[in-house]
């Protein structure tokens, strides 16, 4: 089944509102012929509003970083419901990104509520998993992961599936420069697959988009999109500047 490529870019904790804008109206003109592709870009929750508004018009689709597993509103100081990610104007939202799950103890059993609330206000949730370094070398990456994906969807149907996307980033990839070969994402992917596909149905399996994410470059993006279950890539550190980024989106132009 052919699956649109997303390449999203993720900002984490990073620029202004005003650099936010910057960025992402630089973007919008580099990648306004982008029609092969979704671009995604996930800015600080302080730029949403702002960016959505100046991007209205373009292709360029906005994400939370992460979304209260509460309510849509209430005594939760401190949190933001994924309502009001789509009231600021976010159509997605990254949800247990590991950063999250390592810093803040996001458990998967939080990350399972969080979904449930995005697709509760209509976004679509991106659903993080991946393994540490400790646990690749105890030969543990695939339970991890599986775990991760059958715990992360304990609450959703099949249709649910049909607004999801996933993200394969394996903690020892992100922001160490150290990507995974095509090879083993490729492994990864596949078993994220399968997993869903055993849960879910093969229907849902097929046109579920697996992004891979963790030291995404120009320079390697293309051999990522070569491999038959990668449909495009979560990017953290290359996401901040939209000459990078733009690279990444156009990664048919990078062999
Ligand atoms: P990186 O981060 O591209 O800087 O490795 C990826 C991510 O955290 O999504």
């Amino acid at each position: 089944m052919k699956r649109k490529p997303i390449i999203a870019g993720n900002w984490k904790m990073f620029k202004t509102v005003a650099q936010s804008v910057t960025t992402a109206l630089d973007l919008k003109s580099r990648t306004y012929n982008a029609n092969h592709c979704e671009v995604l870009i996930a800015p600080v929750f302080t730029a949403l509003k702002t960016v959505a508004d100046r991007l209205e018009g373009s292709q360029i689709r906005i994400a939370g970083q992460n979304c209260a597993a509460e309510a849509a509103e209430g005594a939760f100081t401190g949190e933001i419901s994924a309502e009001m990610l789509a009231d600021a104007g976010c159509t997605h939202v990254i949800i247990g990104h590991s950063e999250r799950r390592q810093y803040y103890n996001e458990t998967n059993a939080l990350v399972a509520k969080k979904l449930v609330r995005a697709l509760t206000a209509g976004l679509i949730p991106i659903l993080c998993v991946g393994e540490t370094l400790a646990e690749r070398d105890a030969g543990q990456a695939e339970a991890v992961v599986t775990s991760q994906v059958l715990e992360g969807t304990r609450s959703l149907t099949a249709p649910d599936l049909f607004r999801i996307v996933a993200a394969y980033e394996p903690v020892w990839a992100i922001g160490t420069g150290r990507a995974a070969t095509p090879e083993i994402a490729q492994s990864m992917h596949r078993l994220i697959r399968s997993v869903v596909q055993e849960k879910f149905g093969s229907e849902a399996a097929q046109q579920l988009r697996i992004l891979y994410g963790g030291s995404v470059k120009p320079d390697n993006i293309a051999s990522f999109m070569n491999e038959a279950d990668i449909d495009g890539a979560l990017v953290g550190g290359a996401s901040l500047d939209a000459e990078t980024f733009s690279k990444i989106v156009f990664f048919h132009n990078q062999n």
